[in-house]
């Protein structure tokens, strides 16, 4: 079931993330500050949860179990690679830069995808990357099929436009509004349970499916913001820009300033694609 998942979650599509504000961030940030003491070898409350994260996002091999609080050998590797992407000390260790980054909010989609025939150091991109899968045709429609608190549909509509010209601008793309649902994306908040057998999770953003499958949802239960967000808000275009990389192909780049980078700071505004974006999509359709 978690090798299922975790399956589906590197191939099919990606799930945003921040951490809980308030009580929830200072809990997981206790809890992983108690892990800097915690050597190879030891065993350690709260372990698990550091392997679970480095599970999640890629950096243990899919048939790899995750369960206890024992650091070995296999979360060594699987922070030392997780450090390599991050371009932290590559100490294997749970250090406090590492335990920083980790709280970092950050997109869901797994960073890397390590083969469960893979031995040793496996192989990593310098930048962007692409699940292979692609649209037959450059020019798509999209449907907003709602909004959330605090913004209506009428609202909505330029930001998203403006997200998927962010694309258009730079590629073959065509986006054209539809107001059916059976566009080939279709934009909506939704709550925790929604029905795709991918249940939000606390943390979750926002999630979005590779091509050609379209289906792009919001967590509804965050606060969004259409302009300059609140230090706890989210900003929708930011986020948006994000997600349309993966809806139409991208998966995630190692350079932060890339739109592709996994992790978004609440309160922030990051709309511009980088070099590498756009190198990602050229080398995805071969344009
Ligand atoms: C890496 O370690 C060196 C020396 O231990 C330290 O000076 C440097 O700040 C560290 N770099 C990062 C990114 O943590
Ligand atoms: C890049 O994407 C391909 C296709 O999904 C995958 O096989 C490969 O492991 C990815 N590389 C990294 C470093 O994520
Ligand atoms: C991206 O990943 C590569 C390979 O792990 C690493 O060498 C490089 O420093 C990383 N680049 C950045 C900007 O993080
Ligand atoms: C793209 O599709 C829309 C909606 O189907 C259509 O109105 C528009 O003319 C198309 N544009 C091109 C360039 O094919
Ligand atoms: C948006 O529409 C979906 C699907 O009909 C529904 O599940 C969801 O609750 C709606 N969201 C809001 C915020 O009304
Ligand atoms: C959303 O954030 C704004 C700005 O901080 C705040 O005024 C508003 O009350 C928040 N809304 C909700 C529902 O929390
Ligand atoms: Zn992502
Ligand atoms: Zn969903």
């Amino acid at each position: 079931m978690a090798f299922q998942l975790s399956h589906q979650l590197c191939r099919a599509f990606c799930l945003f993330l921040v951490l809980q504000p308030f009580a929830v961030k200072s809990l997981k940030l206790e809890i992983l500050e108690n892990l800097e003491r915690v050597q190879k070898g030891e065993t350690g409350n709260g372990v698990n949860q550091v392997k679970k994260y480095l599970k999640i996002y890629g950096y243990y091999p899919h048939d790899h179990a995750v369960v206890d609080d024992h650091f070995d050998e296999k979360l060594e590797d699987a922070l030392k690679a997780y450090q390599q992407y991050y371009s932290l000390n590559v100490t294997g260790k749970i250090d406090s830069d590492t335990i920083k980054a980790m709280a970092t909010p950050r997109c869901g989609v797994p960073d890397v995808i390590r083969k469960p025939t893979s031995l040793g150091m496996f192989q990593l991109v310098s930048n962007y990357n692409f699940t292979g899968r692609k649209w037959g045709k450059y020019n798509l429609t999209y449907n907003i099929q709602n909004a959330t608190r605090g913004f209506t549909v009428k609202e909505l509509r330029p930001v998203i436009a403006q997200a998927l010209q962010t694309w258009a601008d730079v590629s073959p793309f065509q986006f054209t509004e539809e107001t059916q649902a059976k566009a080939n994306i279709n934009i909506g908040f939704f709550p925790k349970d929604h029905g795709d057998g991918f249940p939000f999770k606390d943390i979750t953003l926002a999630h979005a499916f590779p091509p050609r499958n379209g289906r792009f949802h919001f967590y509804e239960k965050w606060n969004w913001s259409l302009s300059k967000p609140a230090s706890d808000q989210i900003h929708v275009q930011s986020v948006a820009v994000h997600e349309f990389g993966h809806t139409i192909g991208l998966s995630h780049s190692n350079i932060s300033k890339a739109i592709m980078f996994p992790s978004y700071d609440p309160g922030t505004i990051k709309t511009d694609l980088d070099q590498d974006d756009i190198d990602g999509l050229k080398d995805l359709y071969g344009y």
